[in-house]
């Protein structure tokens, strides 16, 4: 069985290689969906920290008996996952999403190799995620601040498979960002120290409200208070980038 597995490997790689599309560009699924990770890095000891353990195998499924999706949706970073994805979804990248992963449109999308789905993904479902990693992966907002810092999805989220009208409660935020007391410590100003935006008289409003993910966040209480020099980073224009 294995054999046989490995030789229609060895076939598909051989026919994409002959084959036209293999050097024009818009094919790209097809020719990605069959492309094995060695097509690309030979052995994976060349992309793995030097101290990780050899992997033998030639495709994702060779990781899946010592990375098991954490299934708590801890809020931590996840190395792991956010390499994997920085790497391969960045807007130019040649890898399709399905080189990983399986999904049947309207039921299971999950991880080849491991045992169970990371859930059920509607079929207008897929383009959003698609575009929201790309946004993860390289825009200039906060959600690719966090891809740098290995915070993915769920670090977020809370759940493997966000949806559309989703949105990320405080608390989730503060996990990971101390409390909001301290918080307003830092972001006190010196000249006008009730200009806070974390402390006001409009007492405690949802970090989403300003900070947005996948979009320029925006001082809310600039829509009343025209006059205050207040600057908050990945808005619109981006000028305060991603970098750091
Ligand atoms: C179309 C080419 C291509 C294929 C196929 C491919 N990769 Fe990659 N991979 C890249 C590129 C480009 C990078 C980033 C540059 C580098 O480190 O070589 C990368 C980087 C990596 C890294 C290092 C990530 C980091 O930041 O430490 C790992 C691990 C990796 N790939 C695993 C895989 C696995 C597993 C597969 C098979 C599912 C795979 N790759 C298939 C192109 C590819
Ligand atoms: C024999 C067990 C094992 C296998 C198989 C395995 N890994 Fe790992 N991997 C580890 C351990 C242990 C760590 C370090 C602890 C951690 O971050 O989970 C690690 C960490 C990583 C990291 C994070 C490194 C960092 O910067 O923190 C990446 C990326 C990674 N592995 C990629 C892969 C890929 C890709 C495969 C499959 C080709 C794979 N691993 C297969 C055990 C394994
Ligand atoms: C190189 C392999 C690879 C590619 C390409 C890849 N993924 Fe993944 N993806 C994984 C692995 C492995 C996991 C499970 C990570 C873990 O165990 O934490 C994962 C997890 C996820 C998750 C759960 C996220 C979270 O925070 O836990 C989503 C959603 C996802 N992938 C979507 C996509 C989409 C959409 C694409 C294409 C744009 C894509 N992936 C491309 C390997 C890949
Ligand atoms: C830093 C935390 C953070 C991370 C990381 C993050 N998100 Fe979000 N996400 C948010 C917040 C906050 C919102 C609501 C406001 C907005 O759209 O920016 C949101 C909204 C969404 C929505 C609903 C969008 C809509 O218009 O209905 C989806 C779907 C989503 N995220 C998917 C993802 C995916 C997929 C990833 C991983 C590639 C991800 N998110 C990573 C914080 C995050
Ligand atoms: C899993 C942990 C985690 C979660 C959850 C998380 N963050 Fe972060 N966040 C980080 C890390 C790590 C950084 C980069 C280090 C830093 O700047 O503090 C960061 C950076 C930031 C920054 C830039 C800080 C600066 O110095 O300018 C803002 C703003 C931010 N996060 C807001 C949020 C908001 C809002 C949410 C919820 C929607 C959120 N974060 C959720 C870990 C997290
Ligand atoms: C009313 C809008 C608004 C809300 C709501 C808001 N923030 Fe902020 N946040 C800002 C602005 C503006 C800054 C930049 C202030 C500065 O640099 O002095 C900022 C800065 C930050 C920073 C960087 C602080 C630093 O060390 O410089 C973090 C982290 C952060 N916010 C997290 C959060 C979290 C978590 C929440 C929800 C509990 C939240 N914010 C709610 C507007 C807001
Ligand atoms: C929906 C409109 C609205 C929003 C949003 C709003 N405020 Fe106000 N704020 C007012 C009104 C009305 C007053 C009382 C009239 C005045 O003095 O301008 C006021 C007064 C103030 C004052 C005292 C007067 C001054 O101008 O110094 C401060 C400080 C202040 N707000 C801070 C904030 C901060 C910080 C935020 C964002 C977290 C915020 N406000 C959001 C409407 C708003």
């Amino acid at each position: 069985m294995a054999g046989l597995f490995f030789n229609v490997v060895i076939v598909c790689v051989f026919l994409v290689s002959l084959s036209p599309a293999a050097s024009a560009a818009p094919q790209k699924t097809n020719l990605s969906k069959q492309q094995s990770c060695t097509g690309c890095h030979g052995e994976f000891s060349s992309v793995l920290p030097a101290k990780h353990p050899r992997v033998a195998g030639k495709d994702i499924s060779a990781c899946a008996s010592c990375h098991a999706p954490d299934p708590q949706n801890k809020a931590t970073a996840k190395p792991y996952s956010s390499k994997l994805h920085l790497s391969h979804v960045q807007p130019d990248a040649k890898l399709d999403c399905l080189a990983c992963h399986t999904w049947k449109p309207g039921k299971a999308f999950g991880v080849k190799g491991a045992k169970k789905p990371l859930g059920t993904l509607p079929a207008e479902g897929m383009d959003q995620i698609r575009q929201i990693f790309a946004s993860w992966a390289s825009s200039k907002y906060l959600d690719a601040h966090h891809g740098k810092k290995n915070v993915t999805c769920s670090g977020c989220h809370e759940r493997k498979l966000p949806e559309s009208g989703d949105t990320v409660a405080s608390d989730r935020c503060l996990a990971c960002h101390g409390d909001i007391e301290n918080l307003a410590k830092k972001t006190e100003p010196k000249d006008f120290p009730d200009r806070n935006p974390h402390k006001s008289h409009l007492g405690t409003i949802d970090c989403a409200v300003c900070h947005k993910a996948h979009q320029p966040s925006k001082a809310y209480c600039l829509d009343c208070h025209k006059n205050f020099n207040m600057k908050i980073r990945f808005s619109e224009g981006g000028a305060s980038g991603t970098a750091k």
